[in-house]
């Protein structure tokens, strides 16, 4: 019995560790993290810490760590297995095992998805090809969608027939019942089948991977008799709520621009991606949900919503903003002139003005108060009280006090506001959650000691500054950011790391990099055999401040720049580190050679050495210079 990687995988990116912890230890923010008491040694102090960016668990204390999976070995004393089968059950996740075993639970998935595939090729292959879509044909011809999109989407056409599609599953022997289930085809009364989507456009929709979870069907034309669309019910391989329609096509573009643009519509979505515009991912006409904020969040934390004009459209998002606002998003808000959506405008302007829309939205509070300001609530005493809470509250969710403190101060300055208005408004929302933080505060912090960093460098004598530059990409390394990754690897090998370990980590995300799989640390750490390494890559990746003070920085607004200046800093120190060894090496052979021909090559030798040295300082100063205006 052998649970696929790919399940795994997507077990382990469906759940969240803060979470599934959570359940056991009680635990409490601290910046970027969670602490609490480790339930793996006993202590008074909390020095347990999980990482809900990187989806990871580390004890200072006592040095237990690794991932979600790891975390309910260890704290259930279950194997490997049971961890993956328990977290699924809990995210209704279905297994599908690779053997004969539970051959019908592993079918069942399969053939759910075997079910859709089929339909979406029946589909696609009448809108591409047969005589009878050509009216589905015109109609995308109208919406301006090249050939090339609807194949790349997946689009299709459903013929109108009561029962067309019900024969053609027929025909190809499928299983009915699921068809059924899967909502392709109802059943009446009288055990009469009926196709569903007939007479639709048809939008595939996707899993993550690209698997082929469900439809959503579009009628030709708008009338009021039946629903403009009509959605695929929720499946065992549909979850309405943790779905985002193009987050499959989109999700490179995302990781690589570090922003989503977050639209309505289907065909806002393609849209877009048409034109080039591809880190985009749509909501399909709902609010957000937390899973699917939490989804998005793998990707990025920087969304840009679309609204046509300055209408209702804030009110309306508010409950989705909130959520992204509550998961620590940065939330900007782009508008578009009245009566446009972002699938129109493009094909009316072009993806150049979209993007500049994109680029000169403003963070959502900015957004609302120039609505809230034009409307001239901030010149009536009484309803600018009214204003004021309304744009303070959605500010209480947001965790990060700097953060939040920045939003209020820009808000009062621009529209002239007393401060201490929107501060008292603020901490009204506040309030409740101040207790419970006063009795948080009560219990002592922490002492992080790092025992292993000072270890490792006594057994090698190496300097300590080429051991903090050579932390310092490792840490960057396991930040998950392909980019970043490919960046240092433009520069460094993993055999340029003098200490043994780092050597060992570059080298095991060097592979991984190479051979397309996920980088983040939260699988990764699964890899690394020795107990010792491990709790050593938890230790440097989650203990930033004493590595160095820049990365306490970290967690405010440039922090890519940030990651970027350290690593060019970090690589150059430890080129020039290598140079200067051999210089060394080159100034201890001089003292013991004889003859002048000796001399002279080592002298050329050592030349060539200083040479080298200036050409890697000059270098860094450029490559960071053009990193910075890039
Ligand atoms: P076009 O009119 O073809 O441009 O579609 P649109 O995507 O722009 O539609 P609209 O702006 O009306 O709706 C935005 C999104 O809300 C759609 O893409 C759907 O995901 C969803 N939606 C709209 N109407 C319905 C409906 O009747 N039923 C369901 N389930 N979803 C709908
Ligand atoms: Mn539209």
């Amino acid at each position: 019995m052998r649970i696929p990687e790919h399940k795994i995988e997507e077990i382990r990116a469906a759940s969240d560790i803060v979470e599934v912890i959570g359940q056991f230890v009680r635990l409490r923010k601290r910046g970027k993290n969670y602490i609490g008491l480790c339930p793996f040694h006993n202590e008074k102090t909390p020095s347990f810490t999980v990482s809900l960016d990187k989806q990871i668990f580390h004890c200072f204390g006592c040095h237990a760590g690794g991932n979600v999976f790891k975390f309910l070995m260890d704290f259930k004393k279950i194997s490997y297995v049971e961890a993956i089968q328990e977290l699924a059950s809990d995210l209704g996740i279905t297994i599908e095992y690779e053997s004969q075993q539970s051959e019908e639970q592993l079918s069942e998935v399969e053939q759910l998805f075997d079910i859709n595939l089929v339909a979406a090729k029946y589909f696609s292959d009448i809108l591409l090809n047969e005589p009878n879509g050509e009216i589905a044909r015109n109609y995308f011809g109208k919406r301006k969608l090249k050939q090339s999109t609807l194949r790349a989407f997946g689009l299709g056409y459903a013929l109108p027939g009561p029962d067309v599609f019900v024969n053609h599953l027929k025909k190809k022997n499928v299983d009915i019942e699921k068809a059924v289930y899967l909502g392709l085809i109802t059943k009446s009364e009288s055990g009469k089948l009926y196709d569903k989507l007939s007479g639709r456009i048809i939008f595939p929709l996707f899993s993550p991977n690209g698997r082929v979870i469900g439809f959503a069907g579009r009628v030709l034309e708008s009338s009021d008799k039946s629903a403009k669309y009509l959605n695929s019910p929720e499946s065992k391989i549909y979850y309405k709520g943790r779905t985002l329609y193009g987050l499959s096509f989109a999700k490179e573009e995302i990781r690589k621009l570090e922003q989503a643009i977050i639209v309505e519509g289907y065909m806002d979505l393609i849209s877009l991606y048409q034109a080039g515009i591809k880190n985009v991912v749509a909501v399909s006409g709902t609010a957000f949900t937390d899973e699917q904020a939490q989804l998005l969040s793998r990707f990025t934390k920087n969304v840009v919503l679309i609204f046509d004009a300055d209408s209702a459209g804030v009110k309306a998002s508010m409950r989705s903003i909130e959520i992204l606002l509550k998961q620590g998003f940065n939330v900007n808000i782009a508008a578009l002139p009245e009566g446009e959506d972002p699938d129109s405008y493009v094909n009316k302007f072009g993806a150049d003005k979209l993007r500049e829309i994109v680029k000169d939205s403003k963070i959502f509070l900015e957004f609302q108060s120039d609505i809230f300001y034009k409307q001239g609530l901030f010149d009536d005493p009484v309803k600018m009280v009214e204003a004021i809470r309304e744009l303070v509250k959605p500010v209480a969710l947001i965790e990060d006090e700097l953060k939040r403190t920045l939003l209020i101060k820009s808000i009062a300055e621009k529209f002239n506001l007393r401060e201490k208005l929107l501060e008292d408004e603020l901490d009204g929302f506040l309030n409740k959650f101040k207790r419970e933080r006063r009795q948080e505060q009560r219990i002592e912090t922490a002492e992080v000691k790092s025992v292993q960093t000072t270890t490792i460098q006594q057994k090698k004598k190496i300097s300590e500054n080429l051991v903090v530059s050579e932390i310092e990409i490792i840490k960057l390394l396991y930040e998950g950011d392909r980019n970043l990754v490919e960046f240092i690897f433009n520069y460094l090998q993993p055999d340029d790391f003098e200490v043994e370990e780092h050597r060992q980590l570059a080298f095991l995300i060097f592979n991984a990099f190479n051979e397309n799989e996920e980088i983040q640390l939260s699988k990764q750490i699964e890899k690394i055999e020795s107990q010792s390494v491990q709790s050593y890559l938890l230790e440097i990746t989650l203990e930033k401040h004493r590595i160095s003070s820049r990365w306490e920085k970290m967690d405010s607004y440039s922090e890519k720049d940030i990651l970027y200046k350290i690593a060019v800093d970090s690589i150059k120190r430890i080129k020039i580190n290598k140079i200067e060894t051999q210089i060394a090496l080159c100034r201890q052979k001089l003292k013991e050679v004889k003859t002048p021909d000796e001399v002279a090559e080592i002298l050329a030798e050592q030349r060539d050495l200083d040479l080298n040295k200036k050409q890697v300082e000059s270098t860094f100063n450029i490559s960071l210079k053009l990193k910075q205006s890039s």
